[in-house]
This record gives structure tokens, C-alpha cells and sequence, in this order.
């Protein structure tokens, strides 16, 4: 099943119109116990990833405004670079290419079970990048082990980074893992996001400042030469910041391979997360209950939050803030909205903190 949902955020933080990707599977999928086919979970590490990175990005900032005063800037890889790279890998056999996410572009947001719209950047990961703005002096010092489900373009996991690339490195090691359905949406925007966040925060982007670059109206586009991603990796390790990354559905298989292989529902509270992330990731009413135990497996019991970001209620899908909440609440763990988004006649957004104690 495909859905077109007309919401994208553009570079002022403004909702448009996009254009989505058809994309057909890419790696073996496998049956769920509703019948339905969905990939597998792998766990990737950065090195992985890195070697399967483009010559170059091209990329924008996002500007998103906090207060009349205060706004926050995440650069951000370009939607038709992407394109264009996934038309160049489909034209050449020999790239390393999964031959997946085709080159055929239509306007779908997500193909159910094949590709869950991770390539752009949803609205409500806006608002939960505010939230993180906010609340900074919360999880800046406690969380030290970090998730983000759904990632996709990945905004709030990288102004995370930017945030403590920007303050010197603790003393605690911070581990940050992203996970998104699709290997490709990991490759092609999340890593390339994540570096962008680095050269951000160390100030080495070229500017995009048109009073700077004398009103040039090319996209800026940066060479990730083996320098930078040398550099990524010490300004990493000197930060004591470590990255992982899990493609594929939620599922036992992804719990286990978080917990170290651990059988499922076995857990330690070493390898759960302090700090849980997600947006716009309850839109199907199937895969709720999966993302909620994704919660139950992964926040940690100790003072372990979760901040959800959502629409009210996801038309023409079904997914809804009120079916997670009930979820949630049957399982007596705190659900608190700590901020509510309503544009005009729009549908209204929430971010909300969910702790399990
Ligand atoms: C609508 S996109 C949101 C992407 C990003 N968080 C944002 O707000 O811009 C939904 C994300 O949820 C993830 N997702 C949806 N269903 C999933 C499932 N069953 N298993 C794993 N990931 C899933 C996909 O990775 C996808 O990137």
C-alpha cells in the first residue's frame, strides 16, 4: 500500500509539497506473524557505512525557528542529490548500489513494507528538534546512550551532535545509534546528515550565506574527502562519541541485536537507552504495537525518556497519537505533552515524554 501525505518541511522550517521515491526491496524481506513481509533487522557500524558514502553532497541549512530571537540551523543533504545519485548508481551495475531504492520517482510518501518515507524530513521532527532545544539541560549531562527510530534524515539526532560537538568532550562515553527501515535512507541521508552536523559544528561548511557567497545560486556541495572523514572520526572519538546504526523493522530480532544478542525478551540495563527519539513514526496502526515494544525493550527503566513526536492522527492511514497513548497507558507507564504545534486548519502536532517509572 502507497500514501501521499503533502508534508515535507522546507529550508525556513516551512511545510511544502514533495515529491517521494518509489523503491522497491532491496534485501531480503521476511514474514511477520500478521503475515506481511518486512526486512530484516542488521546492525551496521559507522566504518560500514562510511565506505559506502558518495564522492560528494550537496546540501542546504534548515532554519528552525525556537524563539523571535533564537533559531537553530541544521544543514541537510539535498533531496535531488539523492535522486540523482540513486539514477547514476542504477545506471552503473557495477556501484555497490543494493539496486533497490529504483529510480523511478513518483509521488508516494511510503510504499508499506518496502520504503517508510525516511528520505525527507517530517514536520514533526521540527518540533521535536525545538523540544531538544528546550530541554537541553535535561539530557545534555543524563543521557549517554541515545536511539533514534525512524530516523531518516535524522534532524534531531544531529543537532544532538552539533550540541555536543559544541560543548568539549565528557568525560562519559555518549553512544548514539539510528535506525531507519531502509539501509539505503541510512547510507544516502543519515550518515551524510550526521557529517554535515559535524562540519557544521566545527565551522568548516563553505557558507551558504548569499551576502557571502555574492548571491551564487548554485546548491553548496562538499567533497567528502578522506580528510574530512578522518577528521569526523578523531573530533568523534575525542568527544568520546561512538555511532551505530539498525536497518530493517522493528522486531525481536532488532531488540536482540541491541542487547548484544541477547535472546529476546532478554535485556540488560547497560544496553538500554537513556534517551529515546522518534518522529512521525505511529502512523500505521499495524506497526504501533511494534514500536511500542521497541519502547518496553530499549528505554531504560532508570529514569529513561522518550520523546514521541506526532500528528493527532494520521488521515488516510489511521495511526494516531490517542492509540499510542492507550498503549502506552495500559502498560501504566507516564505519557506527559510537552509541546503542542497547530498551524491554521491544519492537523495538530505533539511532542510528548513517555518514561516507563
Ligand atoms: C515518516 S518517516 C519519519 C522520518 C523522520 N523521523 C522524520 O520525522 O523526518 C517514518 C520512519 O519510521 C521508520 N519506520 C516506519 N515503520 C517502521 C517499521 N515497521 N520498522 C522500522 N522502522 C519503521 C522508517 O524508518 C521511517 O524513516
Amino acid at each position: 500500500m502507497s500514501f501521499k501525505f503533502n508534508f515535507d518541511i522546507d529550508a525556513d522550517g516551512e511545510d511544502v509539497e514533495t515529491v517521494g521515491v518509489e523503491i522497491t526491496p532491496s534485501i531480503p524481506v521476511e514474514e511477520t506473524s500478521s503475515g506481511s513481509s518486512r526486512i530484516p533487522a542488521q546492525l551496521h557500524s559507522l566504518d560500514e557505512l562510511i565506505a559506502k558514502l558518495p564522492p560528494h553532497i550537496a546540501f542546504s541549512p534548515l532554519s528552525i525557528p525556537l524563539t523571535s530571537s533564537k533559531t537553530i540551523t541544521i544543514p541537510r543533504r539535498e533531496l535531488f542529490d539523492v535522486k540523482m545519485q540513486l539514477m547514476a548508481e542504477d545506471n552503473n551495475p557495477s556501484t555497490n548500489s543494493s539496486q533497490s531504492f529504483s529510480a523511478a520517482f513518483t509521488d508516494e510518501d511510503i510504499r508499506t513494507n518496502t520504503y517508510e518515507g525516511g528520505l525527507k524530513s517530517w514536520e514533526c521532527s521540527s518540533d521535536l528538534v525545538k523540544q531538544l532545544a528546550t530541554d537541553s539541560e535535561v539530557w545534555i549531562n543524563s543521557s549517554h546512550r541515545i536511539l533514534e527510530l525512524g530516523c531518516g534524515t535524522a534532524l534531531p539526532s544531529c543537532y544532538i551532535l552539533q550540541t555536543l560537538l559544541s560543548i568539549p568532550g565528557g568525560d562519559r562515553p555518549v553512544h548514539l545509534t539510528l535506525a531507519d527501515y531502509n539501509i539505503d535512507v541510512l547510507r544516502l541521508v543519515t550518515l551524510p546528515n550526521l557529517i554535515l552536523a559535524y562540519l557544521y559544528a566545527t565551522n568548516s561548511l563553505p557558507s551558504t550565506d548569499p551576502s557571502v557567497t555574492e548571491g551564487a545560486e548554485e546548491t553548496p556541495e562538499i567533497e567528502l574527502t578522506q580528510n574530512i572523514i578522518s577528521s569526523f572520526l578523531s573530533t568523534l572519538q575525542s568527544h568520546n562519541i561512538t555511532i551505530s546504526f539498525l536497518s530493517g523493522s522493528w522486531s525481536p530480532a532488532m531488540i536482540s541485536l541491541i542487547h548484544g544478542g541477547l535472546e529476546y525478551p532478554s535485556t540488560t540495563e547497560e544496553t538500554m537507552y537513556s534517551l529515546l527519539l522518534a518522529s512521525e513514526t505511529i502512523y500505521s496502526p499495524s506497526s504501533i504495537p511494534e514500536f511500542v515494544d521497541m519502547i518496553e525493550y530499549t528505554l531504560s527503566n532508570n529514569n529513561g525518556k522518550g520523546y514521541i513526536a506526532a500528528k493527532d492522527i494520521y488521515f488516510g492511514v489511521g495511526g494516531s497519537v490517542k492509540d499510542f497513548v492507550d498503549m502506552i497507558e495500559q502498560k501504566r507507564w507516564k505519557w506527559e505533552v510537552v509541546r503542542e504545534e497547530k498551524r491554521g486548519v491544519g492537523v495538530s502536532r505533539v511532542v510528548g515524554v513517555v518514561c516507563k517509572s
